[in-house]
């Protein structure tokens, strides 16, 4: 089931999320809205979701990227399932690309994030996660775990003056037509 996203201004977005209890992963509930989860962040070309964007205040995010045969540079990252991550810098390097969020629609902003994270979770089946991610699969990480504590990519914001509507990011910042590369910003959605 296609879930409704909550937009900034809800108030579940700036809440801190609950950890999930271990024995509730397994249950059908829960397993439900992972997997409703998935189908909506599939639905609005997301790269990323967290359980608060969906009006659940449960530390539980999803990820995925599907290579796209247009943006290549973009890695694919399997489907991935974090509950109740931890998320610690590997080095205090940062670097900066854009990031828009499906809970601020309309926009683009350039954001400092780690290059490097270590990452424990859960995954879906109760499974310990422990794993390195660097790159573009740090970023989103950085990106949805922020989530949990009801922090959203401005925040993270140097300053405002990159803030960009879509449109005008496509032709001033990417320098494309807009109708020739609509594709772009969907993919680049968490
Ligand atoms: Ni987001």
């Amino acid at each position: 089931m296609i879930l409704k996203v909550a937009r900034l201004g809800n108030p579940v977005v700036r809440g801190v999320a609950r950890e999930v209890a271990a024995q509730q992963i397994a249950e059908g509930d829960f397993q439900r809205l992972l997997d409703d989860m998935v189908e909506t962040m599939h639905e609005y070309d997301g790269v990323g979701l967290a359980a608060p964007q969906v009006h659940v205040p449960l530390c539980v995010a999803v990820l995925e990227v599907i290579r796209h045969p247009r943006y290549p540079e973009l890695a694919p990252i399997p489907l991935t399932f974090l509950v109740n991550p931890v998320v610690s810098a590997v080095d205090e390097h940062t670097v900066e690309d854009w990031e828009g969020c499906l809970s601020v629609p309309e926009l683009r902003g350039l954001v400092p994030r780690h290059k490097a994270v270590r990452v424990s979770a859960l995954g879906r089946r109760g499974e310990r996660l422990d794993f390195i991610a660097v790159d573009f699969h740090a970023r989103v990480i950085q990106h949805e775990t922020d989530h949990l504590n009801g922090m959203v990519y401005l925040d993270r914001m140097k300053e405002l003056r990159t803030l960009s509507y879509l449109l005008e990011w496509q032709r001033y910042a990417l320098g494309e037509a807009p109708a020739a590369k609509a594709g772009t910003a969907a993919a680049r959605r968490e």
